[in-house]
């Protein structure tokens, strides 16, 4: 924020430690490339940062819900058109049948164009009795399990920045050029979901969808000059785990004189990285950004207070969302204490619900993946925790893809333990497919309608 009490600069967080930076063989290298990436044109502009911000201290206040949805991690193999066109059917027909079925107006925002960097949990794996530096997504080096294709290399940094920018422009073309126009409400269930449960459910509610735009077209409703029918305000966000790469993109808006990273719209920082005196946190205080923060169940009261006084000095609605990853088995425990910490002190965050990262375990098989009944028992526990506490539930926060994937089990046509070899595709955590995505929309909006 403004931080005349500290000075705050793009790069002050580099006198700090900083968690979960690779490790760059060739510091030459990368500061080519850091300082090209920092002349680029910046991905977003600042009147639109500050835009989503107004639009999130409407959802913190009780009068929205935030849908942020997208993959573990984008892949530069995974790159085409269809597979972000895709990713968009399934996070607009989820607004569908949460604005349809619960009344309330959604705020849609991708985990995409931009979301390339992993934190690991160990730094290093194991692969046939070799120890192998770990993935770290495809910003730092390559998925393959040897030794050479793990080594981290810069020149990433500049081709994630380059597909973020296509990924970008193919999203603002979709959400403002006709794609998202509610008149296409049928045309974004694709066929593996169409034929589903899930999908003839979708059906019905886009057969409602139409039968009312036409009752108001009859009515003598003017139709087409409804933008808010036709286009749709699509926002982008990562997790900002490389700072090298998000200080580059760091921007002083001609307008305010206010520093915004520049790489996507909002900006998280990740349960590993939220250290008090590391340098994400550095980093993250005087970006003008709305930014969230991921919360693990080691999460206390206290440290949540100190982040949003850190991140937060002057309580600007909107600037701060806290992520709550608690686990199933664990939410109902670890919840209500943060929420009364944070309500009593008067800070104005937006609660969200990630029910993917605390509910991961690996299956018989040997794959990571998460059981869809786990997710949705995270959300209805995060749900009745906000309600008992008399504070608004005010979004969730899924991994999901277009594809028909087999990664995450149950479902209403339930993905079995035995089926996940099927199409396992995921760069990283296993991801609900465009069906699952469904079920848990629906299983939302009965909660947003008390149920
Ligand atoms: C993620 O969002 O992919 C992630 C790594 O989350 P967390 O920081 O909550 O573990
Ligand atoms: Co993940």
């Amino acid at each position: 924020m403004t931080t005349e009490a500290s000075s705050w600069t793009p790069s002050s967080w580099r006198a700090l430690p900083a968690a979960q930076q690779p490790d760059w063989p060739d510091q030459g290298a990368l500061d080519d490339v850091l300082k090209r990436l920092s002349t680029r044109p910046p991905l977003v502009f600042a009147g639109e940062v500050r835009q989503l911000t107004s639009t999130l201290a409407e959802v913190a206040a009780g009068k929205a819900f935030l849908l942020q949805a997208g993959d573990c991690a984008e892949s530069f193999e995974d790159f085409t058109a269809d597979v972000i066109r895709d990713k968009l059917k399934v996070i607009l027909q989820m607004a569908v049948v949460l604005t349809y079925g619960a009344g309330v107006p959604v705020v849609k925002m991708g985990r995409i164009a931009g979301q390339f960097a992993k934190p690991r949990s160990s730094a290093t794996e194991v692969v046939d009795g070799v120890v192998i530096p770990a993935y770290r997504g495809d910003m730092v080096n390559d998925m393959t399990a040897d030794a050479s294709s793990r080594i981290p290399d810069p020149g990433r940094l500049q081709r994630a920045y380059d597909q973020s920018a296509s990924t970008l422009n193919l999203l603002r073309a979709f959400t403002k050029g006709g794609f998202a126009d509610l008149n296409q409400v049928h045309t974004w269930n694709q066929e593996f979901v169409a034929t589903s449960a899930e999908g003839q459910r979708y059906e019905r509610i886009a057969a409602g969808i139409e039968r009312a735009l036409r009752f108001m077209a009859a009515c003598g409703i003017d139709l087409s000059s409804e933008a808010t029918l036709h286009q749709v305000d699509f926002w982008t966000s990562h997790e900002a785990l490389i700072l090298g790469y998000e200080e580059a993109l760091t921007r002083q808006d001609s307008l305010t004189g206010l520093w915004y990273d520049c790489s996507a719209h909002l900006v998280w920082i990740g349960d590993r990285t939220r250290q008090h005196d590391g340098a994400h946190l550095e980093f993250f205080r005087g970006i003008n950004n709305p930014i969230g923060v991921k919360l693990g169940p080691t999460s206390t009261p206290d440290e949540v207070l100190e982040l949003c006084e850190r991140l937060n000095p002057d309580r600007i609605p909107g600037r701060l969302s806290l992520i709550t990853r608690l686990g199933a088995d664990r939410v109902e425990e670890l919840l209500p204490p943060l929420i009364r910490a944070v309500r009593d002190s008067g800070h104005p965050v937006l609660w969200v619900c990630d029910p993917m990262h605390g509910n991961t375990f690996v299956s018989a098989g040997g794959r990571k993946t998460r059981h869809l009944d786990r997710v949705l028992a995270e959300i209805g526990a995060f749900f009745r925790a906000h309600r008992a506490e008399g504070t608004w539930p005010g979004g969730v926060h899924v991994e999901l893809t277009g594809d028909d994937v087999t990664e995450c089990l149950g479902g209403a046509e339930e993905v079995l333990d035995s089926q996940l070899d099927l199409r396992y595709l995921t760069a990283c955590d296993p991801r609900l497919n465009g069906r699952q995505s469904l079920d848990l929309a629906y299983r939302v909006a009965e909660l947003l309608r008390g149920g």
